[in-house]
């Protein structure tokens, strides 16, 4: 167990984005409001830093298919043995964001840190088709379309939410 607290945090250090975990409500609050806005079924949500994959699991129980991609060893095995014992479907990969395909993806959720955006942003031009939803926490995405912009709400000390489409 030490071993791989020890690995992750290394992997921290290289990519200098530290594994913090969203608030289940404030995920809550973004997805049932992306699932409100989106009328068709099978929607595709990708979560890039995936973290101990709360956002796959709590897209799945409003009907999303989920995928992440983790690449801190640590929250990745949480997320794979949560997978297993609650009999989820959704996937999730180990490895880097950067080696995502990301043709499938209807909506892509993003909490990293805004100096990945230079590599990011071409990356999903690229591969992302037209009309993808970006959700970004935090930061702004210089760079893509932007929809709309949900700022920090103080009571609760969420992170603001900002919306792109592709
Ligand atoms: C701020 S946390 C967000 C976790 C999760 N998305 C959430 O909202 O709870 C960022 C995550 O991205 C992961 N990460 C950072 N760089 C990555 C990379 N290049 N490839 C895959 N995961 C990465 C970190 O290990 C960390 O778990």
């Amino acid at each position: 167990m030490a071993l791989i607290f020890i690995i992750s945090a290394v992997t921290n250090i290289i990519t200098l984005i530290p594994y913090v975990p969203s608030k289940t409500d404030y995920l809550k609050y973004i997805l049932r409001n992306l699932k409100r806005n989106c009328r068709s079924k099978n929607i595709r949500i990708y979560d890039l830093g995936c973290g101990d994959g709360r956002l796959l699991f709590l897209a799945e129980q409003l009907g999303f298919q989920a995928k992440g991609y983790e690449n801190s060893i640590g929250p990745f095995l949480y997320a794979y043995l949560k997978k297993h014992f609650i009999r989820s479907k959704v996937k999730i990969v180990l490895g880097s964001l950067f080696k995502a395909d990301l043709k499938n993806a209807d909506i892509v959720f993003i909490y990293l840190l805004p100096y990945v955006f230079d590599k990011l942003v071409p990356k999903i031009k690229k591969e992302c088709r037209k009309g993808t939803i970006i959700v970004s926490s935090g930061f702004q995405v210089p760079g893509l379309n932007f929809i709309s912009f949900k700022k920090r709400i103080n009571h609760k000390q969420w992170p603001s939410i900002h919306y792109y489409e592709v």
